[in-house]
């Protein structure tokens, strides 16, 4: 009885949502914690595949409490969205979707100022944001000023609110434009449109929004299984990953506690999630991409396209100096190794286990970007195998390459592999 996090261990996209659907049936309460709608968890079952941004991936199971909780930050727009399309696929949300009231609401400026920043002109790579708004919400909640959380979408003074804010976004909004071609697609901002389209949004939540901090506490009194989903992966944490090439929450382990209100000492149980190669979306370092075709091999089978944005994601071989780095960070106790069908028919594969720095081995993680930018992936090469592997359930029937790459992945990382997964279906799941 105890609390279980799934985390990313990469630079998000391990196929977290996969794993915290399959998780869900030995658990009471699946909380979301941290990140927006930038998430794009897919799940599938029966044959159906579902997308998911802010709502948990634990939805599907209607016995379940599928909690958002305080350090996410909430489009009102999305969630309806989603809302509305899983009613259309008959999935039942009336009774267990709870999203904390201290959750933080993302507002049209910040999309325009996502807009704005993402590529200000400060450094000559943008950071190749989804465009959600993510970034310019978190700074509002840490500048408290600003800031509006779903609780206050119902008190009275909400339109006043808006009105003020709304006043001092429009003067500066256009001061954030990075030259004057920019600033000439600025547009004034509506507070009165604003205020009757949140209104009409908060009308629609408000069956589900509540207090979700108190409704953990007592389920950590009543020593309930509660399963924790990270979004984006901690390559992409706020204060630990690849800064400034990252997102604005605490994507790895760390951001846990700080997300979801619960405490650490309840957390017994943190599942890291990896994929057999890495990928990345957006800007930044990363030191195994390959921009060959077995890069984009590895992008044709594993359908390497944003489930949010669309992007083709950067792909490349396995970063073990990377994932040792970010599974001690979260104190994985154990690994799920996904999508390891898209590596059959390789006849090598590659793992990376050191970098070279300026001509000298190292194997911890440089804490600087532009040192990341310059390291070289040091290889061990193991050699693959050549048969499909979508239909196999148990360990024991992968071929033999298979399983002695994920060893020496396990050997390398210090961790055991409890799961792996050979297909985006939940049957295709490798329970060790
Ligand atoms: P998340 O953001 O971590 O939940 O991952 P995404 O949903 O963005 O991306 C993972 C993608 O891989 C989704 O399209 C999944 O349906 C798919 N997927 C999950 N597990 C596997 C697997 O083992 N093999 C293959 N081929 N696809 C998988
Ligand atoms: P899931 O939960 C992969 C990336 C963006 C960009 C950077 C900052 O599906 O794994 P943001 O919009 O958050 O300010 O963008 O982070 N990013 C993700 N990459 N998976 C995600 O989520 C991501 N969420 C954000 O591409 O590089
Ligand atoms: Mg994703």
């Amino acid at each position: 009885m105890a609390a279980t996090c799934v985390i990313g261990l990469q630079w998000g996209d391990e196929a977290k949502g996969k794993i915290v659907d399959f998780l869900t049936a030995q658990n009471e309460i699946v909380v979301r914690y941290q990140g927006g709608a930038n998430a794009g968890h897919t799940v599938v079952f029966d044959g159906k595949k579902y997308k998911l941004s802010l709502i948990p991936s634990g939805i599907f199971r209607p016995e379940v409490r599928s909690c958002i909780a305080s350090g996410v930050v909430i489009d009102p727009a999305a969630i309806l969205g989603e809302i509305d399309r899983l009613r259309e696929s008959g999935v039942e949300i009336e009774k267990n979707l709870f999203i904390s009231d201290r959750a933080h609401v993302i507002f049209p400026w910040h999309k325009e100022e996502d807009r704005l920043m993402n590529d200000s002109g400060v450094r000559s790579e943008a950071i190749g944001t989804t465009g959600r708004g993510i970034g310019p919400c978190y700074r509002d909640k840490v500048g408290r000023s600003t800031a509006v959380r779903m609780g206050d979408l119902y008190r009275p003074d909400f339109p006043e609110k808006i009105r003020k804010i709304v006043a001092l976004k429009n003067a500066y909004l256009p001061g954030m434009a990075k030259n004057d071609e920019v600033r000439a697609t600025v547009e004034p901002l509506d507070a009165e449109k604003i205020i009757a389209e949140y209104s009409e949004y908060a009308e629609r939540l408000r069956p589900f929004v509540g207090d979700v901090v108190s409704f953990l506490l007592d389920a950590v009194d009543a020593n309930k299984n509660v399963l924790l989903e990270g979004a984006q992966g901690s390559l992409l944490d706020v204060d630990y990953g690849t800064f400034p090439y990252v997102t604005s929450s605490n994507s790895s382990g760390v951001g846990v506690t700080a997300g979801s209100g619960l405490p650490a000492t309840f957390i017994k149980r943190v599942v890291g999630i990896i994929k057999a190669y890495t990928t990345r979306v957006g800007g930044g370092p990363f030191p195994t991409e390959l921009h060959d075709e077995i890069g984009q091999r590895i992008r044709d089978r594993g359908h390497e396209y944003g489930t949010v944005t669309k992007r083709p994601r950067r792909c490349g071989w396995f970063d073990a100096v990377a994932v040792r780095y970010s599974s001690r960070l979260g104190g994985a106790t154990e690994l799920s190794v996904m999508l390891l069908d898209v590596l059959s028919g390789f006849d090598e594969i590659n793992i990376c286990v050191a970098y070279e720095l300026d001509g000298k081995r190292i194997d911890c993680f440089p804490s600087d970007v532009d040192d990341l930018a310059r390291v070289k992936p040091i290889y061990e090469t193991l050699p693959g195998w050549s048969e499909e592997i979508d239909q196999v359930r148990k360990y024991e029937d992968l071929p033999e390459n298979a399983r002695k790459y994920l060893e020496r992945l396990s050997e390398i990382l210090g961790k055991p592999i409890s799961f792996v997964s050979v297909g985006p279906g939940r049957e295709q799941t490798i329970v060790r």
